[in-house]
């Protein structure tokens, strides 16, 4: 009886394994459809390149068999006469294959212009494709080349629930700041450096946001996995779409393409380190491009932070090469990622009091922001900046965050909100005699 009860109850649980297995298999097939390219342009970007006044990258994707590719673009108008006046670009096309380092990959062509000689603070109207098959006609606005505002957002780790979560973060962000001049996003954009249904979710979870506000972004360690989807952890290399999709600039260290370089706005760098790689090497480089730097305010974005939100976590290297020249070159804000939890402070000068009120505070380098938008969480442990000499102003935790950051003048505003578009946290700096001033 016992026995007939035991296989029984064995071929119920292999009924359900196999049943299991089949969904899963199922599923897997439906999500690889779901993302797999085809003869409509997808994937759209656009990316800042060094001289985001004049110029622009813009990529996208389609199936593999697809090797011409070019871009339509006019400057916009109010009605659809604009297309009179069409200028076309042939694109660069790069054949990827990432069935190897992806069980779910494919082979892919991505595309790729540069557009230059563009008229600053200008909306242009541009579309991408081939003779048969074109995307819808998106628009962006080059920036000014005059020190006028700006403004931009950033965002910490999308990295997991991308479609399910990070979507309402991304639309958020853009709903705040519909003309912001660039997003940042401070590395580990996906979980698999390279799943192309990974890529497919952050994609679509942005939609038309990637087609017409350029992207600043660099690699976080999820960026990083080996080329054998059965070795993931052996050989680490940059996810095989990275340098075909984004149309960064190439004026960084040759061996870090497209993963450290800078971005010029009349009145702001934005520097983008690759914290997973070469440390020192950028620390010469970062030295150089800040010396020579004559822009009123500079931002650096990486992914590791150099004071650590996260229990046993400490970027050693990074605060040992970069933070000394963030100081000493002055740099103002420094937006990273990697911690999800959320973690805001900075270096002061001894406080300065009147009548027993603390007057102002004057920050030495930069405010240190770590944040996180997509749906993984960790716990804030505040250790890691107090014995470095920084002091942590606030903190979060279980938020799904961006940031909006506007610049006028000697004044920035930083503020950050939450998912549900409250804010979240918010100060301001002021600069006086090379200095900021920071007011909360
Ligand atoms: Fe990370």
């Amino acid at each position: 009886m016992l026995k007939k009860l035991l296989i029984g109850s064995f071929s119920l649980l292999s009924v359900h394994f196999n049943f299991a297995q089949e969904t899963q298999k199922q599923l897997d097939h439906i999500i690889k459809e779901w993302a797999a390219p085809n003869e409509f342009p997808d994937h759209v970007i656009l990316s800042a390149t060094a001289d985001p006044s004049h110029s622009i990258g813009v990529n996208w994707r389609t199936h593999a068999s697809n090797t011409v590719g070019y871009i339509e673009i006019a400057v916009a108008g109010p009605g659809p006469d604009f297309r009179d006046d069409i200028e076309t670009y042939q694109a660069m096309r790069t054949n990827v294959n990432s069935t190897l380092a992806s069980r779910g990959g494919f082979e892919s062509s991505f595309f790729e212009v540069q557009l230059d000689e563009l008229k600053p603070n200008t909306l242009y109207a541009y579309r991408v494709g081939n003779d048969y098959f074109k995307s819808e006609w998106h628009q962006f606005s080059t920036s000014s080349d005059k020190s006028t505002p700006l403004s931009f957002l950033y965002v910490g780790d999308a990295q997991n629930y991308i479609l399910e979560l990070w979507s309402r973060v991304i639309r958020n962000a853009y709903k705040r700041a519909p003309d912001a001049d660039f997003f940042i996003h401070a590395g580990d954009l996906i979980n698999s450096a390279h799943d192309e249904s990974e890529w497919n979710e952050w994609f679509a979870a942005g939609g038309f946001i990637h087609s017409e506000i350029p992207a600043i972004a660099v690699p976080g360690n999820h960026e990083y996995l080996g080329l054998n989807s059965d070795k993931p952890k052996y050989n680490r290399k940059l996810s095989v779409q990275w340098n075909a999709q984004f149309g960064f600039p190439k004026n960084g260290p040759p061996e870090l393409h497209k993963t450290c370089y800078y971005v010029d706005y009349p009145n702001l760098r934005v520097i983008a380190l690759n914290s997973n790689r070469k440390i020192e090497l950028q620390a010469q480089w970062l030295k150089k491009v800040l010396k020579k730097n004559d822009k009123k305010w500079t931002v650096v974005t990486f992914h590791h932070p150099i004071f650590s939100a996260s229990k046993d976590r400490n970027n050693i290297q990074q605060r040992k090469h970069w933070k000394p020249l963030f100081d000493k070159y002055n740099v103002d804000l420094a937006l990273q990622g990697h911690d999800h939890s959320y973690a805001r402070g900075a270096v002061f000068e001894k406080p300065v009091f009147l009548e027993k009120e603390l007057q102002n505070k004057t920050v030495v380098g930069p405010v240190y922001v770590i944040s996180v938008s997509g749906g993984k969480m960790y716990s804030v442990s505040e250790s890691a900046w107090d014995k470095f000499g920084a002091k942590l102003e606030k903190i979060g935790e279980r938020k799904q965050l961006f940031q909006h950051i506007s610049i006028d003048g000697d004044h920035l505003i930083y503020q950050s909100f939450t998912a549900t578009g409250e804010q979240f946290d918010r100060f301001e700096l002021l600069k006086k005699n090379g200095k900021n001033l920071y007011i909360d």
